[in-house]
């Protein structure tokens, strides 16, 4: 008993003795010299794919040789279905040629999915430690015949079955696989070489294997979750978290296409922290070496499909964008009859400032799919159209190079990134959840934010892009891309740009511009803008509030007239004009009768002759405005109050001749008073003007767009100067009664 113990545990020791000597022992192989591997892929077309694929092959001079470009594709719909013999065909002809070059090492890689994140010398060390003379990528699902599964020989860890995207072996060997292929183009590949691997006896006597552990090829097909980005300093590399392993190859097969574009925004070097963005200035197009005339042509397509606030500054902004206009055709589809006249006018205004200029309105009744082929097609049928531009209404396009920036950046369809202000909402996805909608990428809001700068292939844009001629062309031929299914024109748009591999890319290089809501767009008043405040505030402050206005803050651009009186910048020629036209629109002046059941008690010892902000549903916005944009200015004159911008008495105040034309010296029901002047004197009005009685202080010229601040009782009497003609408007509030 004892002497069995003691054999046993002797034996064991004699064992583990024999393993640590035979490790001390390495024999670590020759290298295998980088200029005896040879890359070989097949592809027919130079797809964006493609490139992407030579980009990263070039970065680290792999030896590729390209198979049946410039041939008819016949190995089917390999995206959807079984296919791909056509590449064990062209491969099985290179090979022949190669077959007896035995220290030949030869890679065989799908391209048009595929990029490299290491070089050739690390690739040949793992092919030489994997040990066998041919080597396939792995996956976890068994494709295409799920049947054969049980056949394939198990593994503790790692991935079982075979994928033929990726194979690396000595050039004889991989001829005598491929030499066995007799059968059609549209037969499938990996159907093929399963079978050869799953025969036990080509399996052992060409010595192949499979890369179960990832350390070569990194398929991603099932296998998303695993793996990461890994930053360094140059490069940037994808890590297998599921056996903490550094692919060379990686492979977006089956429907990992988008989740590989995302990868190839950084894999190999596209991207990284320290160098941001190395391909962004390749291939551009170079405006400062074309003259004028030598612009492309633009096709300007603009998509009204809901009424959308602030349409007027939105042609503004596209007859200021920094292009020849002759270069320019514009077309419009307008699906609302409340536009009407704003398209009028613009159309009335500048129709001869493009090259030509095309309504499509509401009466066509095209649905958005419809409109939007119709426009696209323009361009398509125009072999003078070098780029068409898309952009819906909702698109405040702030930065005046846009068009320029983009086309400079060369690609089929690229979009400028656009942002709801202050939000996470863009105009792109990073990423699809399974059912095609939105889903958010790892980098969505360092992209939106502008942490990340760079130019970055993406599934989905939508509301601003350009698409290039030559694309609408050819990749892009078919005519109906805005309609597809049930889904909306730009989902249909962009999944047909995916399927037919044509990449789409966002622009965050530059500020661009903003995405404005035309959510709770209220067109029932007469300016309908200036309910926006809420809703748009960066449009409405641009649109209505005095460009001069924060001056105040920065220069103490203020005046003080009289003792305690201030005055200041506060609202835009527009904000002055529509108010009156809004108050005009409504038309219900209150005559300056003292009766007034407006007010509590219903009577008024000073009246005027006007209308409640209330009156035109507008109280809510107008304190959001005192809030906004009167409280900075009374914290600054009268330091130390702060003001609740609290106020019932909100009004537009009409004086006429032949009305009412002056006001008797009064104090206000306020702890301070604002009145606006809305309109010109000496053009809409003479006379008018205000005095303070205390100081014996006149304001005789009243500037259109400023604002009188000053306290309301106690000091500060004062009275309306007669009108002595035309028409005057102030707009009053007594804050804080
Ligand atoms: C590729 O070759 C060029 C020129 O010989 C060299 O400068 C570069 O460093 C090489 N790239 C890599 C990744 O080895
Ligand atoms: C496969 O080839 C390697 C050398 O490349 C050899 O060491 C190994 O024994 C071979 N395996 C089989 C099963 O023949
Ligand atoms: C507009 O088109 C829709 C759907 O195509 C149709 O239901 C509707 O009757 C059309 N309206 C007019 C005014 O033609
Ligand atoms: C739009 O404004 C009008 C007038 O103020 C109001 O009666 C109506 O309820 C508003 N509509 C919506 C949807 O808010
Ligand atoms: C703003 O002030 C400058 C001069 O200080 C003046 O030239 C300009 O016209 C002002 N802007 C407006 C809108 O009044
Ligand atoms: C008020 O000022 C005017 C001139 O600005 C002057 O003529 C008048 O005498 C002043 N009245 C009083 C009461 O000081």
């Amino acid at each position: 008993m004892e002497y069995l113990k003691f054999y046993l545990v002797f034996s064991c020791w004699i064992k583990f003795a024999a393993s640590v000597l035979s490790s001390d022992v390495p024999q670590a192989p020759v290298p295998i010299p980088k200029e005896k591997l040879l890359v070989l892929t097949v592809a027919t077309e130079e797809t964006d794919g493609f490139l992407r694929f030579m980009r990263s092959a070039d970065y680290f001079n792999y030896t590729v040789k390209v198979l049946g470009m410039g041939e008819a594709w016949k190995g089917g719909d390999v995206g959807r279905s079984i296919g791909g013999g056509q590449k064990v065909r062209l491969l099985k002809n290179a090979m022949e040629a190669l077959a007896d070059q035995e220290d030949l090492v030869v890679l065989s890689v799908d391209s048009y999915d595929l990029i490299f994140a290491g070089g050739p010398e690390e690739i040949l060390r793992k092919f030489q430690q994997a040990n066998h003379k041919v080597l396939f990528a792995a996956e976890g699902l068994v494709w295409p015949d799920k049947q054969l599964a049980d056949k394939y020989p198990l593994v503790r860890t790692g991935k079982r079955y075979l994928n033929s995207g990726g194979i690396i072996g000595y050039a004889p060997y991989i001829n005598r696989i491929v030499s066995q292929w007799n059968l059609h183009d549209n037969d499938d590949d990996q159907l093929f070489y399963t079978k050869i691997y799953l025969d036990p006896l080509q399996r052992e006597s060409l010595n192949m294997t499979l890369d179960h552990k990832c350390q070569i090829f990194q398929n991603l097909n099932g296998a998303v979750d695993e793996v990461l980005l890994k930053f360094g300093t140059d490069r940037v590399r994808v890590r297998n978290t599921a056996y903490d392993s550094l692919p060379v190859v990686v492979h977006g097969n089956g429907n990992t296409k988008m989740y590989l574009n995302y990868l190839a925004n950084y894999v190999p070097n596209a991207w990284n922290y320290e160098h941001g963005c190395s391909h962004c200035d390749d291939d551009v197009v170079d405006f400062s070496q074309l003259k004028v005339g030598e612009y492309p042509n633009v096709l300007v397509g603009v998509f009204i499909e809901q009424p959308t606030p602030f349409l007027p500054e939105f042609f503004q902004r596209l007859l200021t964008l920094d292009y020849p206009k002759d270069k320019l055709k514009l077309f419009v589809h307008n699906n609302e009859v409340y536009h009407e006249k704003h398209i009028q006018r613009f159309w009335e205004e500048n129709r001869n400032v493009f090259n030509s200029f095309k309504v499509v309105g509401p009466e066509e009744n095209l649905s958005q799919g419809e409109a939007r082929n119709m426009a696209m097609d323009l361009c398509r049928q125009d072999a003078t159209c070098d780029y068409y531009f898309s952009i819906d209404s909702d698109v405040m396009l702030t930065n005046r190079q846009t068009l320029k920036l983009l086309i400079e950046q060369n690609r089929k369809i690229i979009g400028p990134l656009v942002t709801r202000h202050g939000k996470l909402w863009s105009n792109f996805w990073g990423a699809l959840s399974l059912d095609g909608y939105y889903a958010r990428s790892e980098d969505y809001v360092d992209i939106v934010q502008r942490k990340r700068v760079g130019v970055w292939n993406i599934p989905y844009m939508a509301h601003v892009y350009l698409v290039k001629g030559s694309a609408l062309r050819n990749e892009l031929k078919e005519r109906n891309y805005f309609v597809l299914e049930k889904l909306d024109p730009d989902m249909a748009l962009c999944r047909n740009a995916r399927e037919m591999g044509v990449f789409m890319y966002i622009t965050n290089r530059h500020e661009f511009g903003r995405l404005i809501s035309t959510a709770n767009y209220n067109i029932s008043h007469y300016n309908n803008d200036l309910w926006q405040i809420f809703e748009n505030p960066v449009d409405w402050k641009e649109k209505y509030i005095h460009s001069n206005y924060t001056r105040i803050f920065t220069e103490n651009y203020l005046e003080q007239p009289c003792p305690d009186v201030f005055w200041f910048p506060v609202f835009s020629e527009k904000a002055c004009d529509e108010l009156v036209e809004e108050m005009e629109h409504y038309g219900s002046w209150s005559g300056g009768k003292h009766q007034d059941k407006r007010i509590a008690g219903g009577y008024e010892t000073v009246p005027t002759d006007d209308i409640h902000m209330k009156q035109i549903g507008f109280e809510k916005e107008w304190l959001h405005f005192i809030r906004e944009f009167i409280s900075p200015v009374t914290l600054k004159v009268f330091s130390g109050y702060y003001t609740k911008g609290y106020a019932i008495m909100n009004f537009v105040v009409k004086y006429t001749p032949e009305r009412q034309a002056y006001l008797r010296p009064h104090h206000d029901s306020s702890t301070f008073t604002i009145n606006i002047a809305l309109n010109n004197k000496g053009i809409d009005f003479q006379g008018g003007g205000c005095r303070f009685h205390r100081y014996n202080c006149t304001i005789e010229s009243p500037r259109k767009g400023w604002s009188f601040m000053h306290p309301g009782r106690l000091t500060h009497l004062h009275e309306g100067l007669p009108t002595t003609g035309g028409t005057r408007y102030i707009a009053v509030s007594f804050i804080d009664p």
